[in-house]
């Protein structure tokens, strides 16, 4: 049967569940009508298949099947390479065709705005291009197996504080240039199967049922034509939902609207034809799964482990080798230091959790070192660690410290409070560094963290979240069998009040976008503001030399020549900027960059094709501005080999009356309220807790200091919480507190629909919280 005429056979009750799921990982199936059902589940670092049940969740905390544990969006972006990405895509797809998945629920494509992101880990860089090009590759390795990607979080989900409830204030600029721009670049290259909305606003209204978003933007200027999901919990209205085009709802289980849906529809509200376009889609998409997965498919992970720990290895950053310390030699006395060496933190928590195939520790290949424990699981030193440590590192000809950030310090569902290291990590290598002046720290974090050493020891090799492959990755880099070649995907300040948007950031419900485009680099070089390490910054044991650098009408050439000791590579990247802009730009935007492998004395050539998006900002549209630019080749933002000036011819763009002598001109100083919201066009009002006005929007969190009842469900919460922790209320396990933010930090709707809850329990307990408890009584009753 044609889709066409399944649908025309469906009552209308039946498409309007068809567009809810069955279950937490399932769409519904509709035997009579030959619609199956498919399975989906997370990525996007490998696959987080649950087995259906009572301990299925979407924060990562029960067991899933063995899949192989790729890096972190944090490591794989690092690698600059866009065929690593291609062939992580497709070892993740062959691994889901092997375990019946037909939708991975990645790649993460929101932008790193501010380091303290709780789930910076999974999410690319600061750069929206280089995001883009890395994830569009990602996505066509995945889906050449025929299984699907979710693109998430759609969109402006920069922050894990209050996820569920934010709005994100945000100018059409900083949209369209920064945030959605990554997105952008995947539906046009990749054609990602699924996009998934986010949780929070933008400007005001829901993702999950934002017309412009959804529908103006993503389908109808990018051209994309397949389905799309809300994030787990995040659908807000179904009704304008069914409008905007967001097709299915996720988790299944509850009956969150469908009376709403069915009465608009009814009442002449909501056309039909909407819950067809969407009851359409989701049913292609379960026939092609049907189709693919009628021939059985074995996945080899063992093979898939070894593609882990290559690109564990090039996604490693050398970001600094005084007196060429790194490579170790094996024969030297070396002494291994730190808890991760032992217990690596080679992934992060949450949703994207992976039940590893194969983990290797550090430790495993350094055995036949002598090793110092220095700190615990936390981060946490006590005197004697650290004297045990002191006493053999005088031993050693060299020290090599494993830190970083450990589990507890960045997860989903909250942001990091501080861009510190635990205080016995600092200590741990501050006594190293003194006792023994060959040191090096091998650092293992999703995002960048204050490093005050950095100037007492002489190597720093950043892992980011290496995979399950970590252990032989270290050991490889460390001895150098293979030459470290990442480049850092986000700045690494000194210190978090360089960030721009230190003062504000998570600091209130909504985020606020006050910083506009000046996000990473882009403010940085505009602010002249010192950086540790600068975007697209990383050594390698060998050295490169970059000239003859040649523009003849559109095509930049540069050769690169590998003038050192041992095989690597090199990312050649290609900066512009316009100069003496007349509307506010930033000094330099990554445009173009290309990762070469060299053997020593090779020479190879690059060549970048100039096009028009390399010279346009958003005006209404992406316009190629007049003017003057300059062409940079560089090997990171900071470290400019060449430029060269040029005319461009295109169009003139309005310049704001509000821009002259304001912080966007230069980015010196605090941003105030008053530019910002000029520069927004608008008001900003935030909104107002009241009780009486509550709705099914508040979340128990907010609500339980206004009311009694709203107090008891949250220690109700609390308590069914607890008992999956021993029954102790531990705020200080991340899992604990994210998925407290995850339940009774949600907005009540997503309870219902999370939990699989029929009928209308919250819509009492809303009457109740605002002071209506017989009314709120009978609902409950009723429902
Ligand atoms: C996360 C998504 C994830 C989903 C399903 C949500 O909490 O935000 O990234 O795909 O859960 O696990």
């Amino acid at each position: 049967m044609k889709i066409k005429e399944i649908i025309a056979k469906m009552t209308l009750q039946e498409k309007i569940q068809l567009c809810v799921g069955k279950s937490f990982w399932q769409t519904k199936e509709f035997e009579k009508y030959g619609i199956p059902s498919f399975f989906m589940c997370d990525g996007p670092a490998g696959l987080r298949k649950q087995q259906l049940g009572k301990n299925t969740d979407m924060l990562g905390i029960n067991d899933s099947v063995a899949a192989t544990c790729f890096p972190s969006a944090v490591s794989t972006a690092n690698t600059f390479n866009r065929e690593l990405l291609y062939q992580m895509g497709k070892a993740i797809g062959e691994e889901a065709r092997d375990q019946d998945v037909a939708l991975v629920l990645g790649p993460g494509v929101n932008i790193k705005r501010n380091p303290l992101c709780g789930r910076n880990f999974e999410y690319f860089s600061e750069d929206p291009l280089q995001t883009g090009i890395l994830a569009a590759e990602f996505v066509k390795g995945l889906q050449s197996q025929g299984i699907g990607c979710s693109l998430k979080h759609f969109a402006c989900n920069s922050q894990e504080t209050s996820r569920l409830l934010s709005d994100s204030v945000i100018d059409e600029r900083a949209l369209r240039e920064i945030y959605l721009k990554a997105f952008e670049i995947v539906v046009k290259k990749a054609d990602p199967a699924t996009v998934m909305s986010a949780y929070n606003k933008i400007n005001g209204v829901y993702c999950s049922d934002n017309k412009k978003l959804l529908n103006d933007v993503l389908r109808e200027q990018w051209g994309f034509n397949g389905l799309v999901v809300t994030d787990w919990g995040g659908m807000n209205n179904r009704i304008k939902a069914f409008t905007a085009g967001n097709d299915l709802m996720m988790p299944g289980g509850s009956d969150y609207m469908e009376k709403d849906v069915l009465e608009a529809v009814k009442k002449g509200l909501l056309e039909e034809a909407y819950i067809d376009k969407c009851a359409e889609r989701i049913i292609k998409m379960a026939l092609k799964a049907q189709e693919l997965f009628k021939e059985k498919y074995k996945a080899d992970y063992s093979k898939n482990h070894q593609l882990a720990v290559k690109i564990a290895e090039e996604g490693a950053v050398l970001l600094k080798n005084e007196d060429d310390i790194l490579p170790l030699k094996e024969d030297k006395k070396i002494l291994i230091v730190g808890d991760m060496a032992k217990d690596v933190r080679y992934q992060g928590s949450g949703s994207s959790h992976v039940n590893p195939t194969n983990l290797e520790h550090p430790i495993a290949y350094l055995s036949s070192y002598d090793y110092a424990q220095g700190c615990d699981v936390n981060g946490d030193t006590t005197p004697e660690l650290l004297s045990d440590l002191e006493n053999k590192t005088k031993k050693a000809d060299a020290v090599v410290v494993f830190a970083g950030l450990p589990s507890k310090y960045e997860s989903e569902g909250f942001d990091r409070k501080h861009m510190r290291m635990p205080e016995g990590h600092n200590e741990m290598i501050e006594t190293a560094a003194k006792a023994n002046k060959n040191t090096a720290v091998i650092l293992f974090c999703g995002s960048a963290v204050e490093c005050p050493w950095q100037d007492k020891v002489k190597g720093i090799l950043y892992m980011g979240l290496p995979g399950q492959g970590a252990g032989q990755a270290c050991y490889n880099l460390l001895f150098g069998k293979t030459n470290p070649s990442g480049k850092l995907s986000e700045s690494w300040p000194y210190s978090y009040s360089d960030v721009v948007s230190s003062e504000y950031y998570a600091e209130s419900r909504d985020a606020l976008y006050l910083e506009s485009i000046y996000v990473g680099y882009r403010y940085y070089d505009k602010a002249e503001v010192e950086v540790s390490w600068p975007y697209g910054y990383g050594l390698s044991y060998s050295s490169f030399k970059l000239d003859e650098f040649e523009l003849a009408e559109n095509k930049v050439t540069v050769k690169v020549s590998n003038t050192g000791k041992y095989a690597g590579s090199e990312v050649v990247q290609l900066y512009v900027g316009q100069n003496n802009p007349a509307l506010h730009r930033p000094v330099r935007e990554l445009k173009h960059f290309e990762k070469i492998s060299l053997n020593p004395g090779e020479t190879k050539e690059v060549t970048f094709e100039l096009n028009d998006e390399d010279f346009a900002v958003w005006d209404d549209a992406f316009k190629k501005v007049t003017g003057s630019y300059r062409l940079e080749i560089a090997t990171s933002s900071r470290d400019i080999c060449f430029y060269k000036d040029i005319d461009v011819n295109g169009e003139e763009v309005n310049v704001p009356g509000w821009q002259k002598d304001s912080w966007y001109e230069n980015c010196q100083g605090k941003i105030t309220q008053e530019e910002w919201q000029k520069m927004l066009g608008r008001k900003y009002v935030p909104a107002k807790l009241v009780k009486g006005q509550f709705t099914m929007d508040n979340s128990v969190m907010e609500m339980k200091d206004h009311s009694l009842i709203m107090k008891i469900m949250y220690k109700a919460v609390e308590k069914v919480i607890s008992k999956g922790f021993d029954g102790k209320i531990d705020y200080d396990n991340p899992d604990f507190v994210m998925l407290m933010n995850s339940s009774a930090g949600a907005p009540l709707r997503s309870m219902q629909i999370s939990g699989g809850i029929k009928g209308g329990v919250f819509k009492g307990l809303v009457e109740m919280a605002n002071g209506h408890f017989i009314k709120g009584l009978i609902k409950m009753i009723k429902g």
